[in-house]
C-alpha cells in the first residue's frame, strides 16, 4: 500500500487532501490488523460521489418495490410482477441489475413460500390466496446499484407464515440495529441468528449478504451464522446488504436441476426474506434501500 503524505489526494477519490480525510481511518485500520481482525480492502470504501449516485439508483430500486405493492395480488402471474419491475425501472432511467446477471433471464427474483431466493418470474406461476412471496429488486443507474427486497403476503394467510413473514423483518431490523463503525460484521449476524433461533426457525448459511455499489456483488459476503466479534469489521463508508433468509425448518437447502437459479428449503417448508442495503456512518448507518 503506497504511504500517502497527508497534503496528497486521499486514495477514496474525494479530491481532498488525504490528512483531512482517510488518515484517521487508516490508522484505525491498521489498529485491528495488528488484531488479527478481517479488515475491508480500500476498494470497497465509497465516496461521497459513489454515494450519491447509489442513492439515485436507490430511489428508483424503493420506488419500484412500492408499485408492486400496490398492484400485486392473488391471481397475478409472477411474469406480470416481472413486467411491472422491468416497465417501471426503465421509466425511471434505471436498468434491473439481474437481467442476464450471469444468466439469469429475468429482471426480479420472485420466490414464493419455501422458494428460498431466486425464483424465475413465469407465466405459469399464478398467485395464489394464502401464499408468501418475496420480491427481490435490484437495479442499476448510471452504473451505480442498489438492491433490497420485501416480504408480501397474498390475501388471507396461516397464522405460522403471518409469523415466519414477522419474524424475518425482526431480523433485518435487530441486525441493522448493530450496524455501526468499529463492531463486526458477526454483531449482526448473531443478532439476527439468536431471533430466529428464539423463534424456533433456523437460517441459511451458504447464501447471505454482500458488499454492493460499484458492483452489484462485492466484497465482504455477509454471513448471518457467524459470531459476534467475527467476521470483518465495519468501517465508515462500507455498503452492503443485509438479507437472512430464514427458514421454518431445516436451514438444509437445495437449488432448482432444471433451472439451475432458484433455491428451496430441503424439507418444503417455508422461507421467508427481507433485504436492505446500509451504509456503514460515521456513527452508525444509513439505510440507503429498502
Ligand atoms: N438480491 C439478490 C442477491 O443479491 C438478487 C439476485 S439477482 C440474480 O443475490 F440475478 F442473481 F438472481
Ligand atoms: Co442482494
Amino acid at each position: 500500500m503506497k504511504h500517502l503524505r497527508k497534503d496528497e489526494p486521499c486514495w477514496c477519490g474525494s479530491g481532498k487532501m488525504y490528512g483531512e480525510c482517510h488518515q484517521d481511518w487508516d490508522r484505525k485500520i491498521t489498529v485491528f490488523k495488528k488484531k488479527f481482525n478481517v479488515v475491508p480492502p480500500r476498494n470497497i470504501i465509497k465516496n461521497e460521489k459513489t454515494l450519491e449516485g447509489m442513492r439515485e439508483s436507490a430511489k428508483i430500486n424503493i420506488a419500484v418495490l412500492d408499485y408492486v405493492a400496490e398492484h400485486i395480488h392473488a391471481g397475478i402471474t409472477t411474469e406480470e410482477i416481472d413486467e411491472m419491475v422491468y416497465q417501471q425501472t426503465t421509466k425511471m432511467g434505471g436498468i434491473p441489475a439481474p437481467l442476464n446477471y450471469e444468466g439469469f433471464p429475468k429482471s426480479v427474483c420472485t420466490s414464493i413460500n419455501d422458494e428460498v431466493c431466486h425464483g424465475i418470474p413465469s407465466n405459469k406461476i399464478q398467485l395464489v390466496e394464502g401464499d408468501i412471496i418475496n420480491v427481490d429488486c435490484s437495479t442499476i443507474k448510471n452504473g451505480y446499484f442498489s438492491d433490497s427486497s420485501r416480504m408480501f403476503c397474498i390475501g388471507e394467510v396461516s397464522e405460522s407464515r403471518k409469523k415466519l413473514v414477522q419474524v424475518a423483518k425482526e431480523c433485518v431490523e435487530l441486525g441493522l440495529k448493530q450496524v455501526k463503525p468499529w463492531g463486526h460484521l458477526g454483531d449482526v449476524a448473531q443478532a439476527i441468528n439468536d431471533h430466529a433461533m428464539k423463534n424456533g426457525y433456523s437460517v441459511v448459511r451458504n447464501v447471505g449478504g454482500h458488499g454492493i455499489g460499484l458492483e452489484f456483488h462485492e466484497d465482504p459476503f455477509v454471513s448471518y451464522v457467524i459470531k459476534k466479534g467475527t467476521g470483518m469489521v465495519m468501517a465508515p463508508g462500507m455498503t452492503f446488504t443485509i438479507e437472512p433468509m430464514i427458514n421454518e425448518g431445516t436451514a438444509e437447502i437445495y437449488v432448482d436441476d432444471v433451472n439451475d437459479w432458484t433455491i428451496y428449503t430441503e424439507d418444503g417448508k417455508d422461507s421467508a426474506q427481507w433485504e436492505i442495503m446500509v451504509l456503514v456512518t460515521e456513527d452508525g448507518y444509513e439505510v440507503m434501500s429498502w
